[in-house]
């Protein structure tokens, strides 16, 4: 019996997951999406050529591997569509390497404009949505309402989709949102229903919808390995992060077993992948934030722009007592550093080793994160000052690089076992 590994990322999302999983993927038979929908944007690259994944998990690429979609996930089948014709255009095959769960619970156009209704009431308290319709999506499956895509497959879907619009067309009105003259993605509600309607169909005759928590679990008690491949970050957690200014699902390693239908008991290893600095896109707190040149500097170095929405990423120093959070909530085992090389010209560094609120200092992130001015307090750290994107052993690292790594891991107790030094997939250090 074999046991499912994890890998999530340890702060607000973005912290360059897909490209890890895609490097690990050969040592998996299974990659397995366990939450979080299309508000996710994975990014892989090889062969020169760039490819951004949203609801299919990232061993997409590597033929022999399985990549399921499970019940946790919700789907948007006009996304899932444009997914699956990119991923043929590139020569993939997923009709024979992608499975999803029957139980998986499906974002209607309705959800989408519902999203934007919801964040327009919000006005400056905004969460900063992607506007998948990932909130209200989860909200009904919560109230016990939802569609699932195996839904589909009966012959009440028909009804049971048109009673959910109506309740949502009711909401909307309400919010006196004019879903008449609104647009999805640059297309009316009418012409955004039909296309997912036909995308539904398509997706039906090509990919297998599957009860996989029993296919999981079979594969476990056969010795297959499977990797989870987390959405978001521990950070925007429903329950951990910093409320409300989160996402609508739990992203840490919890979530693993409901969102795939395994025990806790069946939990391996935890990869917990950390950039080198904090990124976040969206509103809420962020105590290492840096509104001026230094975080430009990193935005640009590191073309922090969201995958998924395009806005730019707020970026910051890295985030100690955040890290060591998202650390013990996810039970990590293992460490993976991205991006290190954004930070190649830079002479000295800090890190937020600690935090001061009302004037106490503080070594965890507190209940009042979004309620109460957060002072981060800073360690100086000195830069190694050269370029690190084409080193391929550990060996060849600059001293005081291998000094930052050295910093973390006494920081946070965990041994770093992969070095991401540039986005392509030749650009890993594994130690
Ligand atoms: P994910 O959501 O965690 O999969 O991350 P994203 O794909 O949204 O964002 C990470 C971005 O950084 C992508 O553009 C990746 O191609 C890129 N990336 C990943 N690892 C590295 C790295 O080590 N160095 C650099 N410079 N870019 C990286
Ligand atoms: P990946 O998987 C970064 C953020 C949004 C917003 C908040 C709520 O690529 O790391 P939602 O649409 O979920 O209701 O938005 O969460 N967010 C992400 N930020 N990376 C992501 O996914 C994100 N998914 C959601 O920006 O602040
Ligand atoms: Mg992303």
């Amino acid at each position: 019996m074999t046991k499912v590994d994890v890998l999530l990322g340890l702060q607000w999302g973005d912290e360059g997951k897909g490209k890890i999983v895609d490097v690990l993927s050969g040592n998996y038979d299974i990659i397995a999406r366990f939450q979080g929908g299309p508000n996710a944007g994975h990014t892989l690259e090889f062969d020169g050529k760039k490819h951004v994944l949203h609801q299919i998990p990232s061993g997409i690429f590597h033929p022999k591997t399985i990549n399921l979609i499970g019940n946790g996930v919700i789907i948007d089948a006009n996304i899932l569509r444009k997914e699956l014709d990119a991923l043929i255009a590139r020569g993939a095959k997923p009709s024979e390497n992608l499975l999803i769960s029957k139980k998986a619970h499906l974002i209607i156009p309705t959800h989408r404009m519902l999203d934007a209704a919801y964040e327009n009431s919000k006005g400056d308290k905004k969460i900063g949505s992607t506007l998948k319709g990932i909130g209200p999506t989860y909200t009904d499956k919560i109230a016990r309402v939802g569609l699932r895509i195996g839904d589909t497959m009966d012959s009440s879907f028909e009804d049971k989709y048109q009673s959910l619009k109506d309740s949502h067309l009711r909401l909307l009105e309400a919010y006196n949102f004019d879903y008449r003259t609104a647009s999805i993605d640059g297309i009316s509600l009418e012409e955004y229903e039909k296309l997912w309607l036909t995308a539904i169909e398509s997706i039906k005759k090509e990919i297998t919808f599957v009860d996989s928590e029993q296919f999981i679990n079979k594969q476990l008690a056969e010795n297959k390995r499977v990797l989870a491949e987390g959405a978001q970050g521990s950070l925007l957690d429903i329950d951990f992060g910093s409320y409300p200014f989160v996402t609508s699902s739990n992203t840490t390693t919890a979530a693993v077993c409901t969102g795939l239908g395994i025990s806790p008991a069946k939990v391996g290893k935890v990869f917990g992948v950390f950039k080198a600095y904090c990124t976040r896109v969206g509103s809420g707190p962020f105590p290492s934030e840096l509104e001026n040149a230094v975080g430009q500097k990193l935005r640009d170095n590191g073309h922090e722009y969201g995958s998924t929405t395009g806005r730019p990423r707020r970026c910051g120093w890295i985030d100690i007592p955040a890290l060591n959070y998202a650390i013990m909530l996810d039970g990590v085992s293992d460490l993976i550093i991205t991006k290190a090389d954004v930070m190649d010209n830079f002479d000295e560094l800090m890190a937020c080793t600690s935090y001061k609120i009302d004037g106490v200092e503080i070594d965890y992130m507190p209940f009042e994160i979004a309620t109460k001015e957060i002072i981060p307090q800073l360690t100086r750290v000195k830069g190694w000052h050269s370029d690190i994107s084409n080193i391929k052993n550990y060996a060849e690292l600059p001293k005081d690089f291998i000094n930052y790594l050295n910093y973390i891991e006494s920081l946070t107790n965990l041994p770093i076992s992969i070095i991401s030094t540039g986005p392509d997939r030749k650009q890993t250090i594994i130690r």
